[in-house]
């Protein structure tokens, strides 16, 4: 089946919907660059390109981004939306919190009695699974040029990679910090169900960044497994700082309590000091 096909998909997107198109392609070389591609070449924000492959997925900080062992097993995908004009900074934190919500809708990961929710959101949007990652979102602004002649559009790139069903993976070494959602939940997850939830739940989450920021980041916070945790980040001009990472301000930012002051962390990899994580 072609993701656009699927019920869950169809019921979000077109007339009506932010979500105007689902291209579901075999391979590319990362769904950034193609729905970037279509944006210059008139397509306008509300695209969403879905890909089974990736040749040069990428990742944070210049990293890169692997495919799974088969073409089904992880759902990779970038939706096009306009800027919000609020603080643009929480839409990052806005789509880790919307596949939360999906994982969530489709019952797919129920809280453990005593334990809680099993899903968490690392500082900024690494999506967590009891501690192993299972999800990472990269997010991208760029100015297209208006198809109808006008003002360039402010349009930002939502690409999120999520490790559906990697069962058989080795998961010792470098892996073991890694998992996928069939692994957790012990059974199979429908991708394209995943992809109309998350997509519903997207939009909801980004039009927050406008319509009602405290709340998405009250929402935020609950799920961050980061607050609360001594942690080491990359503080501004690079350097290294340890301390205990307290909340997250109105912009999304990281507030590390080092003991002497309260830094600002904006972006970069925030180490758990608890874990290996
Ligand atoms: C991270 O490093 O945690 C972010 C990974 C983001 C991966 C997704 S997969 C779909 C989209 N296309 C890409 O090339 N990267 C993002």
């Amino acid at each position: 089946m072609r993701a656009g096909d699927h019920p869950r998909v169809t019921a979000v997107t077109g007339p009506g919907s932010p979500w105007s198109v689902v291209h579901h392609l075999d391979e590319v070389s990362s769904t950034h660059d193609d729905a970037l591609a279509r944006l210059k070449d008139g397509e306008v924000a509300g695209v969403v390109v879905v890909a089974d492959r990736q040749t040069r997925g990428r990742g944070r900080a210049g990293r890169g981004w692997e495919d799974g062992p088969g073409p089904e097993s992880s759902l990779m995908l970038t939706a096009t939306v306009r800027a919000p004009s609020g603080a643009v900074t929480l839409a990052p934190l806005a789509a880790g919190l919307a596949l939360a919500d999906a994982v969530d809708h489709l019952d797919l990961l129920p809280e453990v009695e005593g334990v809680g929710e099993r899903l968490r959101l690392k500082w900024p949007n690494d999506v967590m699974v009891d501690d192993r990652k299972c999800a990472g979102i990269l997010v991208e602004r760029h100015l297209v040029d208006d198809p109808n002649g006008g003002e360039p559009v402010d349009v930002l790139l939502l690409g999120i990679g999520t490790d559906v069903d990697w069962r058989g993976t080795d998961r010792t070494g470098e892996r073991a910090a890694w998992t996928s959602l069939a692994e957790a939940r012990e059974g199979d997850v429908d991708r394209f169900a995943l992809l109309g939830a998350l997509l519903e739940a997207l939009a909801r989450r980004v039009a927050a960044v406008d319509d009602a920021p405290s709340a998405l980041l009250a929402d935020y916070r609950r799920r961050c497994l980061t607050l609360g945790q001594d942690v080491e980040a990359q503080g501004v001009g690079g350097s290294a700082i340890s301390g205990f990472a307290v909340d997250v301000d109105d912009a999304g930012r990281l507030l590390v309590d080092t003991g002497r002051e309260r830094i600002a962390i904006t972006a970069g990899d925030v180490t758990l000091l608890r874990s290996d994580t």
